[in-house]
């Protein structure tokens, strides 16, 4: 058994590997020593690394998982890098499209441990600042323990993070220090080497409490992210606890606030035509709504129409397709226009809500009827709709366009089929297509048909007039 002295860097075993293959050593004949393994795995003193020479083909991909590797605190890492290495040079050149093989498995399993820790050490890494008082003089310490030997490896980071600080991190391996141009390595430290509490702590906090969404919560994840561990050197974590109490009733607090006090206004162009209208339309952001929507369903059809029909909101068919009135409820609105003698192409179509609301129910997609805080924010669309097309009538379908038309006070039932005043014009309230598709049976069914054809009729004669 030959015993190789590397340094316990990727770049000393890089350089090795590439001397022993050269040399053609065989894998099962090398062992090779580092500061970092336990120094019982060969006899006698390890020889001087063999100084590389020519050029090494390898594929990229297993330069950049080998990178990886070299830091994992695996005592059998730099032996399963030269033989995945040599395998690679020797006839396998497709070897680590195999993940089935165990040398490849492992490879990877090491590499992902690796990528892994080194994520957590980018996230969880507090500086505290020591030193002076002015601020030239001050310098800033961290103290992490990482499970693998990865601060090489995430040094670049921090570099190029806080260039402009002077700045340590120890671990209990190995630490490194930013003077604002190099960076040193020095030997690892214990915790107690690293100062604690100071005023970058309350300025941390405070700023952890601002950033944490409590809509975003997810304590088992939390959890898993921020391992017990690193808590004794997160100041934040302090703070959990409490985050994690409040963060229903912060939640709803901000559901309530996004939907009631939202508005559209502010994303509705003064001055805009239809098409503008249309066009910003895909960019409002008044209420939640929009985040689960496939896009923005706007209004369709005759822009200067005598009579606008409004539903209450796209449903699953129009979300897809992007235009209202397009699935089950457009088809039966499209028969009582015809049984009404009108044709969908003399009127303007929209909806009181711009974008589909639902909930998932196994693979589907179910409507859920628009609260009051999202038919508010919606308005000024529909408001704007109005004012552009000018009808002389409007007819408003089932409640919630009837809610955004006449108030809360107007009923579908009581007050169908008159022609209510209201701030954007006359309107006529009656029954919503996917009501009458939800009828209880054939009987009702016709009977709330006949009455929004009824309804329809009044519709036709203004379009007459
Ligand atoms: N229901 C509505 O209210 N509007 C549509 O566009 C489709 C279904």
């Amino acid at each position: 058994m030959r015993a190789v002295a590397i340094d316990g860097s990727w770049e000393s075993w890089r350089d090795a590997a590439r001397g022993l293959l050269a040399e053609g050593a065989l894998p099962g004949d090398v062992v090779f020593c580092d500061p970092t393994a336990s120094g019982d795995l060969f006899s006698g003193p390890p020889l001087p690394v063999p100084a590389p020479t020519g050029v090494l083909k390898v594929p990229r991909r297993f330069l950049d998982e080998a990178r990886y590797v070299a830091h994992h605190r695996s005592a059998t890492r730099w032996g399963l890098l030269y033989r995945v290495l040599h395998r690679l040079t020797h006839g396998e050149a497709e070897l680590l499209a195999n993940g089935l093989d165990p040398d490849v498995h492992r490879l990877r399993a090491l590499s992902k441990e690796v990528h892994r820790d080194a994520h957590k050490m980018h996230a969880f890494v507090r500086f505290r600042r020591v030193g002076g008082d002015d601020d030239a003089e001050a310098h800033y310490i961290a103290w992490h323990r990482p499970d693998h030997l990865i601060v090489p490896l995430v040094t670049p980071f921090f570099v190029g993070r806080f260039a402009s600080m002077r700045w340590a991190i120890l671990t209990p391996d190995r630490s490194v220090s930013w003077d604002g141009v190099t960076a040193r390595f020095t030997d690892g430290v214990p915790r107690s080497a690293a100062p604690s509490g100071d005023e970058l702590e309350e300025l941390w906090r405070t700023y952890y409490a601002s950033i944490f969404n409590p809509a975003r919560l997810k304590v088992g994840h939390m959890r898993g992210e921020m391992p017990k561990k690193h808590w004794a050197t997160l100041p934040e974590a302090a703070l959990i606890p409490t985050l994690v109490h409040e963060a229903s009733g912060r939640a709803a607090e901000m559901v309530k606030k996004s939907t009631s006090n939202g508005s559209a206004a502010a994303f509705v162009p003064e001055g805009a035509s239809l098409e503008v209208l249309r066009e910003a339309s895909k960019r409002c952001r008044a209420c939640p709504l929009h985040e689960s929507a496939t896009q923005t369903v706007f209004g369709e059809g005759l822009g200067g129409a005598r009579v606008v029909l409004v539903g209450e909101q796209p449903g699953d068919e129009e979300d897809k397709q992007g235009h209202p009135f397009v699935g089950p409820a457009g088809k039966m609105l499209d028969k009582a226009l015809a049984a009404a003698g009108i044709a969908r192409s003399e009127v303007y179509v929209t909806n009181a809500v711009k974008h589909f609301k639902w909930r998932p129910m196994g693979k589907r997609r179910l409507h859920q009827k628009p609260d009051g805080g999202e038919i508010e924010a919606c308005k000024p669309w529909l408001f704007a709709e109005l004012r552009l097309v000018k009808p002389d009538l409007i007819v408003a379908l089932g409640a919630s366009a009837a809610q955004s038309l006449l108030g809360k006070t107007v009923t579908v039932a009581r007050d169908r089929g008159q022609r209510l005043a209201s701030p954007s014009g006359d309107v006529i309230v009656s029954y919503h297509p996917a009501a009458i598709l939800r009828a209880p049976d054939d009987d009702a069914r016709d009977a709330m048909f006949e009455l929004l054809v009824e309804d329809l009729r009044l519709v036709r004669k203004v379009l007459a007039a």
